[in-house]
C-alpha cells in the first residue's frame, strides 16, 4: 500500500511528488543519504488541539522518535534537519511545557543530532493563548516566537549564509557609508578597518520574517473549491529561508508533515526537488492549488513595509478583548 502511494503521488510537478501516506512508513520507502534538507513542522503537543490531532506532551518524545530515525536515516551526511516546534504550556497551570527540549536533547543523545544552531521564530499571528492567564488573569505575556532547531547528521551541514542577507538599516548603511574607525569595543570584539558595504547584512537567528500573501492563491482556491484552509500553515518565507541557507538548486528537500505542501512551493520556487508527506488527502488536495500559476517573482524573505501580512495584524490584535 505505501509503497503504492510512493509509485503513485497525489499530483506531481516540475520538480516534486506529493504523496498521501503515514510518513513513518512512508520514509521507509525512501533511500539512505538521499535528502540535502528535511524542513517540517510536526503537529506540537498542543494544549487545545488542532483539527488533525495532536500528541500528549507526556508521550511526544516517544511519538515523534520513530520518526526522526528515518529522517537521519535519510539525510546525506552534509544535511540538515529543521524542526519547526511550538512550545506549550502545563495543563491547568500557568507554566510552560518543557517537552520541545526534551525532543532536543532525545533527538541529540539517542540519535546523534548535532545542533548547528537554535534558532527562533517570530510569529505575530499567533493568538494569545492560553486566554485564562494572558487576557484574563493577565499573569503571562504572549507567547510569540515558536523555535526552529536546525540539527544535522554531522558537524558539518552544507551552508552558506550569504545566500540569505538582509537588507542593511539605514542607520548601518550611513555608519558604513561614513567609515568605521577601528576599534576596540568595550565587549572584547575588535571591529576593523575592513568593515564595508557588502550586499547586506547576515541574519541573526531570531527570525522575524515578512508574509507578502504568498499563501493568497492557496486560500483562494480553498474558498473555490470548497476546502478547508489548513490550520497551521507557515508562511513561505519560512521554509524558503532555509531552503536558499542549506542547498543548492537540483536538491532533494522533504517534508513529511506537508499539511498544505508549503514546503514544497518553496523549493518549486527555489529549484530544489522535493517530496511531501501528509496523511490527509483534503490538505493535500488543495495545495496542489499552490503550483497551478507559480509566478517567477522572487520570496522577499524580510519584512518591508508591504510584506507584513494584514491578516496575521488582524488575527493577532482585533480578538474580542485584546
Ligand atoms: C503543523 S501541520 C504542518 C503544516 C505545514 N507546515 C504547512 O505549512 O501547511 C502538521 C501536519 O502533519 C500531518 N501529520 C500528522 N501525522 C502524520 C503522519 N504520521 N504522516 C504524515 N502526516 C502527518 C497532519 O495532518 C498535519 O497536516
Amino acid at each position: 500500500m505505501i509503497v503504492e502511494a510512493m509509485r503513485r503521488p497525489l499530483y506531481t510537478t516540475n520538480f516534486g511528488s506529493a504523496i498521501v501516506a503515514d510518513s513513518l512508513l512512508a520514509m521507509k520507502e525512501l533511500e539512505e543519504s538521499t535528502v540535502n534538507l528535511v524542513m517540517t513542522s510536526p503537529p506540537y503537543a498542543l494544549h487545545f488541539k488542532k483539527e488533525y490531532g495532536n500528541v500528549a506532551q507526556q508521550d511526544y518524545v516517544s511519538w515523534f522518535l520513530p520518526f526522526a530515525a528515518e529522517i537521519h536515516r535519510v539525510l546525506k551526511d552534509d544535511g540538515s534537519f529543521v524542526l519547526n516546534i511550538g512550545g506549550s504550556w502545563t495543563p491547568g497551570k500557568p507554566t510552560r511545557s518543557l517537552y520541545h527540549f526534551e525532543v532536543l536533547l532525545a533527538l541529540v543523545h539517542k540519535l546523534g543530532f548535532h545542533l548547528a544552531q537554535e534558532m527562533y521564530w517570530y510569529n505575530p499571528a499567533k493568538l494569545p493563548a492560553p486566554a485564562e492567564w494572558v487576557n484574563v488573569r493577565k499573569l503571562r505575556v504572549k507567547d510569540s516566537v515558536e523555535c526552529l532547531w536546525w540539527l544535522s547528521k554531522t558537524a558539518w551541514p552544507k551552508a552558506n549564509n550569504q545566500r540569505v542577507l538582509q537588507e542593511y538599516s539605514p542607520d548601518m548603511l550611513r555608519l558604513i557609508r561614513k567609515g568605521y574607525k577601528a576599534k576596540k569595543r568595550p565587549s572584547g570584539h575588535n571591529i576593523t578597518a575592513k568593515f564595508t558595504e557588502r550586499e547586506g547584512s547576515i541574519p541573526p537567528n531570531f527570525l522575524m520574517l515578512g508574509n507578502n500573501d504568498a499563501n493568497g492563491v492557496y486560500l483562494e482556491a480553498c474558498k473555490r473549491l470548497g476546502y478547508q484552509p489548513h490550520p497551521a500553515r507557515f508562511p513561505v518565507q519560512l521554509p524558503t529561508f532555509f531552503i536558499r541557507l542549506l542547498t543548492d538548486p537540483g536538491d532533494l528537500v522533504l517534508d513529511p508533515f506537508a499539511g498544505s505542501n508549503t514546503t514544497g512551493e518553496a523549493a518549486e520556487r527555489e529549484e530544489r526537488k522535493w517530496i511531501a508527506i501528509e496523511s490527509r488527502q483534503d490538505y493535500l488536495e488543495a495545495s496542489q492549488a499552490r503550483f497551478e500559476q507559480l509566478g517567477s517573482d522572487q520570496i522577499a524573505l524580510f519584512p518591508t513595509q508591504d510584506n507584513v501580512s494584514p491578516q496575521a495584524t488582524d488575527e493577532a490584535f482585533t480578538l474580542p478583548g485584546y
